[in-house]
């Protein structure tokens, strides 16, 4: 403490606190205001969820020194509602509601706060005007064109006093009473208030700070570990090592193969492994205490890859060998196919590891209760599975450890591995008090599971007129140093390495492989998106080869209903794939003429190239390949008229308890507002088993259509017993039930329920339909859902600079549950996938990683938004809620492909990896004298 009081006003009220040497704005903001609304993504000054206004200024707190606000007027986000008189919300917050701006929600305050800031200066602003303002403000999510039309939208009632008028999103062709029609989320009026609890907002009294000794180094032996300096640290109450795990000292999602700590003599694999932990008083002295702890190590040659990794001469980095997992693909003779073919072709591209960027860094909480227990606060993705890695941990029955999800702030795959619960639990169960310990953006970078590096080579052998004779891929696929989800994500990108085509002779093989990289493991379109840019860069190549037009290319071989897939699956029904290509490919023509793959220049920018690429994707929902898949859900009519619907599935920003709130409501004809859903808590909600897959909305939008299918009979024959009526008269509509003509509330009902002794919950586990393990003939899925992109390029031959303009998407998702969340899932994964094509590369440098800061990982801000038109094709699928199939993961995937194809088209330079290194392209373009200056 300096002395000195700084004094502000903050949301109108005034303030004045004891300044605290080196204080952040944000941090006294959360911590000793308890504006937790603020958030903290990185503290590097890059993604904006810190964002609150400063006399009128959009200022990023979490660097900025809160001896600086003495003096200021500050406003965050839980000062905004009430700003404009006669207004519960601010119109900002109204129109971010509206218009499924919000998703995970995380960075929400930081875009709330930088556009009011703007709506300050520029109440008319046009949409250049608001990317300028958001540029650093940024969302993983992706939703920055409902951003823009919701800023937009804000502004025109302030403008006009009106209120925000309602977006353009197109419904359901198959909607019914609620589902496919328009509902704002339940979860957003938290979101864009700033009350959404995430975990890193859970305080417990009594507190301690958690951190973590990594290794820093990829490989290595322990030699030498010494944590007494640190114990004796003032302010520290725990320091342990590997002795002190009482139980399973590995944890993994599929293999235990991955150590909680590393001890002496045991073996580090890779920079993110840890060999020590620490509680203590306060974040700081943890962080010091780290620097006390002494450890030797004796380094080890480094697998910086797979192909290395399979080499005879590699290393061995697990006591069985490199080799995860060598899958196979088998249908009919490749060298038959091949010598049937008129043209050959083979190429091999190349991805690197990518990281999710899920803006909340992980957290996890950890109480023990007086009874024995333990609570663990986390935003998990898969809840049951996290309590029984903890309680293995603990050598403790899973009983005593309950998990209690939060608002997750994005995912993406990248938080079905545990993280933090476990060291969190390990640290509360030897000090007796709540834990918290919270990643910085550095630490998240470096430790958790990324999408696998692969190496895809893709063989294509095709008669004149196109249609394909046979499909040879090989892949190679980095899954670093534990097994992670690798094998289960390898195994897709291998079944789907051909495309979503029929071809008549298909052989894929892939090498998993353990390196000395961080692990990979699941990330959204889980390995498909790797194979996908291979196979699609393939086929325009093949296009080119023959002189046919790829649009036409691909819907000559495309699957259809009927078609054998290449794991010999038959596809019965919901194949929507041509509607597909026929939708973007007539909407490519009206928007870029008839010949839109011909590279184009602007007679004003005469240094650029524009042109349009073509992809195609298909990618399975469900887990498939012989896995059981089910999931656990209750309905319970509460004795206040509401139908709870309960389910242990995640909701990491896509939208799902709105799509199971209006799943419940369509089945029991109910409104969506009589509905509430609780997830993530493994006391209080069965299991929905993991969210992946794009597998939710399919698995536990069956499982919650069941349970209330089930709860409406079991009302429906309480009521007929009660009023001596024939069941067959009972009916629900609109918040009643009615019974003789009679309109009775549901609180009546579940009055009489109550007073008849009868249980007023109903349940239900739903088993999707078997499939099949590779290789044995059957279904390997149960769905798969399709998609086609076009994307507009305009490459700078000046600088090979590269920018999306246009994408056109259609996605045949079985039947559309909820628009607007189906919006913002499209649309961002249209920007994610941007990012992969064009910026975003996770590099690993001999096990080192090199871009281990927000800054040094280029995901895409707002200045990358394309103009996206989207169709939704609604093919339903006979098993699905409703016929819908989900839609989490394909958004992203045939968009890598159709930019690289347009960079293709407009300047003829072909990637063989991504991201696209516009150096290669200028330098390309250089030595054909084809590059501007
Ligand atoms: Fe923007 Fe999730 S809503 S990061």
């Amino acid at each position: 403490m300096t002395g000195k009081m700084i004094e502000f006003v903050i949301n109108g009220k005034p303030a004045a606190l004891e300044p605290v040497e080196g204080e952040m704005l944000a941090d006294l903001l959360r911590n000793r205001l308890n504006l937790t609304g603020v958030k903290v993504g990185c503290n590097e000054d890059e993604c904006g969820a810190c964002t609150v206004v400063i006399d009128g200024e959009a200022v990023l707190s979490c660097n900025y020194p809160a001896l600086k606000a003495n003096g200021k007027t500050i406003t965050t986000v839980e000062g905004l509602a009430g700003a404009v008189s006669g207004r519960k919300l601010h119109p900002l917050q109204e129109a971010f509601i509206q218009y499924g701006a919000v998703q995970c929600g995380f960075c929400i305050p930081g875009q709330l706060m930088t556009a009011y800031a703007l709506l300050q200066h520029n109440p008319d602003p046009s949409e250049e005007d608001i990317r300028s303002a958001l540029k650093d403000t940024l969302c993983r999510c992706g939703g920055y064109t409902l951003i823009i039309g919701a800023i937009q939208a804000a502004a025109k009632s302030l403008r006009t006093g009106e209120p925000v008028e309602a977006p353009q999103v197109p419904l359901s062709t198959r909607a019914r009473n609620v589902i496919g029609r328009i509902v704002p989320r339940p979860d957003a009026l938290d979101k864009v208030t700033g009350r959404a609890i995430y975990t890193d907002d859970v305080k417990f009294e009594g507190m301690l700070e958690a951190r973590v000794k990594r290794a820093m180094l990829p490989s290595a032996i322990v030699k030498r570990l010494d944590v007494s300096r640190a114990r004796a640290l003032p302010g520290v109450a725990a320091v342990l090592t590997a002795e002190d795990i009482p139980g399973e000292h590995n944890h993994g999602a599929v293999i235990p193969d991955w150590p909680s700590l590393v001890g002496v003599r045991e073996r580090i694999r890779y920079v993110g492994d840890a060999v020590a932990i620490v509680a203590a008083e306060t974040r700081a002295i943890a962080s010091d205490a780290l620097e006390l702890i002494e450890v030797e190590y004796e380094p080890l040659p480094v697998v910086s890859s797979a192909v290395q990794a399979r080499r005879e001469d590699a290393p061995r980095i697990h006591p069985d060998g490199n080799l995860l997992k060598h899958i196979q693909v088998r249908k009919g003779d490749v060298e038959t196919g091949f010598a049937a073919a008129d043209v050959v072709l083979e190429e091999t591209f190349n991805t690197p590891q990518m990281d999710h960027v899920f803006l909340e860094p992980e957290c996890s909480v950890a109480r023990p209760l007086p009874d024995g227990s333990l609570e663990i606060y986390v935003g998990s993705q898969i809840p049951y599975a996290d309590q029984t890695e903890v309680a293995l941990a603990l050598g403790w029955p899973k009983e005593r450890v309950r998990v209690i999800g939060q608002t997750v702030g994005g995912a993406f795959g990248g938080k079905e591995d545990i993280a933090g619960q476990i060291h969190a639990a390990l640290l509360a169960n030897a000090t007796g008090r709540p834990v918290k310990l919270l990643y910085d953006r550095h630490e998240s970078l470096i430790s958790h599971p990324k999408r696998h590096a692969t190496q895809i080579r893709v063989r294509l052998g095709a008669k004149k007129d196109g249609r394909l004779t046979a499909v040879e891929t090989e892949l190679y696929g980095d899954t670093g140093a534990y097994a992670s989800l690798g094998e289960y994500v390898m195994t897709r990108a291998t079944t789907h390495s051909s495309g979503p085509y029929e071809a008549p002779n298909v052989r894929a093989d892939c090498y998993a492989m353990y390196t000395n990289n961080p692990p990979a493991g699941a990330f959204r379109g889980f390995g498909v998106t790797q194979s996908a840019f291979a196979i699609e860069s393939a086929m325009d190549m093949l296009a080119g080869k023959l002189n046919i037009d790829p649009v036409a290319l691909r819907r000559m071989n495309a699957l259809h209903a009927g078609s054998i897939t290449n794991t010999g699956q038959v596809l019965r029904d919901s194949v929507g794939l041509v509607e597909c290509i026929d939708k973007v490919s007539a909407e490519m023509k009206r928007q870029g003429g008839n010949d839109p793959f011909s590279a184009k220049t602007d007679p004003l920018r005469p240094y650029s190239r524009r042109a349009w690429g073509f992809a195609v994707a298909f990618k399975n929902t469900g887990l498939g390949g012989g896995a059981l898949d089910k999931s656990s859900a209750e309905a319970e009519l509460r004795q206040d008229g509401i139908i709870e619907v309960r389910t242990s599935a995640a909701e990491l920003g896509q939208g799902l308890p709105t799509v199971l709130g209006l799943i419940a409501a369509e089945e029991l004809d109910q409104p969506p507002e009589g509905i509430h859903v609780l997830l993530s808590d493994t006391r209080l909600t069965p299991d929905g088993g993991p969210t992946t897959a794009s597998r939710q909305t399919f698995v536990s939008g069956n499982a919650v259509r069941l349970a209330a299918k089930a709860l409406r009979e079991l009302i429906v024959s309480e009521l007929c017993e009660d009023y001596d009526v024939d069941p067959a008269t009972i009916r629900f509509s609109k918040g009643c039930v009615i019974v003789n003509g009679d309109c009775l509330t549901l609180q009546r009902a579940a009055e009489i329920l109550n007073q008849r002794r009868q249980s007023t919950v109903a349940s239900y586990e739903y088993i999707a339909p078997e499939t099949k393990p590779l290789g044995e003939p059957g279904d390997i899925h149960v769905a798969f859902i399709y998609a086609a992109q076009a994307a507009e390029v305009e490459v700078d031959t000046r600088t090979g600079e590269v920018q999306v303009l246009r994408v056109i998407t259609a996605n045949d998702v079985g039947t559309v549950i909820n628009p607007l969340g189906l919006k913002g899932q499209l649309e961002g994964g249209v920007i994610m996938g941007i990012g992969h094509a064009l910026t975003e590369n996770f590099i690993v440098n001999e096990g080192q990683v090199v871009t281990d800061r927000l800054a040094s990982y280029r995901m895409p801000s707002i200045h990358f938004t394309p103009e996206i038109t989207s169709f939704v094709v609604e093919d339903p699928t006979r098993e699905g809620p409703y016929g819908a199939k989900g839609v989490g993961e394909i958004v992203l995937i045939p968009t890598i492909p159709a930019i690289t194809n347009a960079v293709c088209n407009a300047v003829r330079v072909r990637a063989h990896s991504i991201p696209l290194d516009q150096e290669m392209i200028l330098k390309e373009l250089e030595k054909r004298g084809e590059a501007a200056v």
